[in-house]
């Protein structure tokens, strides 16, 4: 299957993308994770992308749309793909359309996750992320045993640069002008797109989302 979790930011597309992706035995293509992978290596990549990320800006489609071909590309025949964080722009998802067809799949799921403005902010302000293996906390709801550290690999938790108050008002701001005229896009397809409520536990919404595939 290939299935896009769509939602703002904060609302848990990276927790339940992950579980989602460990469950099945699919390919979790988070853009946000590759990009910050890119910044790591210094690559042009992650150089161009930063300005844009540590404004809440969004990186310009045609580097994105480049990176997800490259990744999709490389994937094995019927390999299952969860899209978190991708397509945000309504030409990111018409480029995604026309990859697919390129290589002879299919859509099957448009998963939207939807939580109050102040849940979100809460969940970002206590978000701690491990630079290595990608893992993510919260000091608030789900915090590692040995505080900073990462319970997976043992490397130090960092808050992520674009996770500061401002950056999160505007990062909303972008997902409400950009991103959220998608779920109208979708809407037109028959049986594809489902709204779950991202509020509850990350296990009561990874039943809601697998029910709805
Ligand atoms: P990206 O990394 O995709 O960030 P985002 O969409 O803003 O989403 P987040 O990672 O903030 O949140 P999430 O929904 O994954 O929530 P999480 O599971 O972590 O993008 C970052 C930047 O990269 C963009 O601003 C842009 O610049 C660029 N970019 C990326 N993709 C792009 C694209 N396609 N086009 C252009 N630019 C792009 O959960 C949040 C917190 O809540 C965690 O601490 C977690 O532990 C906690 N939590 C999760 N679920 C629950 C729960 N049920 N109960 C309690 N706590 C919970």
């Amino acid at each position: 299957m290939n299935v896009i979790l769509l939602g703002p930011p904060g609302v848990g597309k990276g927790t339940q993308g992950v579980l989602l992706a460990e469950g099945k035995s699919w390919k979790h293509m988070a853009t946000g994770d590759i990009l910050r992978a890119n910044r790591r290596e210094g690559t042009s990549l992650g150089q161009e992308a930063q300005r844009y990320m540590d404004a809440g800006e969004l990186v310009p489609d045609e580097l994105i749309v480049a990176m997800v071909k490259d990744t999709l590309a490389g994937l094995p025949e019927g390999q299952g793909v969860v899209f978190d964080g991708f397509p945000r722009t309504v030409p990111q998802a018409e480029a995604l359309d026309a990859v697919l067809e390129e290589l002879n799949r299919a859509l099957d799921r448009v998963v939207v996750l939807e939580a109050d403005d102040d849940v979100l902010v809460k969940r970002i302000a206590g978000r701690r992320s491990c630079p290595d293996c990608g893992s993510v906390f919260n000091v608030f709801m789900n915090s590692p045993a040995q505080e900073g550290i990462c319970d997976k690999c043992g490397a130090a938790l960092v808050h992520r640069p674009d996770d500061n108050p401002e950056t999160v008002k505007n990062r909303l701001n972008v997902y409400a002008e950009q991103t959220e005229p998608l779920i109208r896009f979708y809407e037109g397809r028959e049986g594809v797109l489902a709204k779950i409520p991202g509020e509850g536990s990350v296990e009561e919404i990874q039943d809601g989302i697998r029910a709805a595939l």
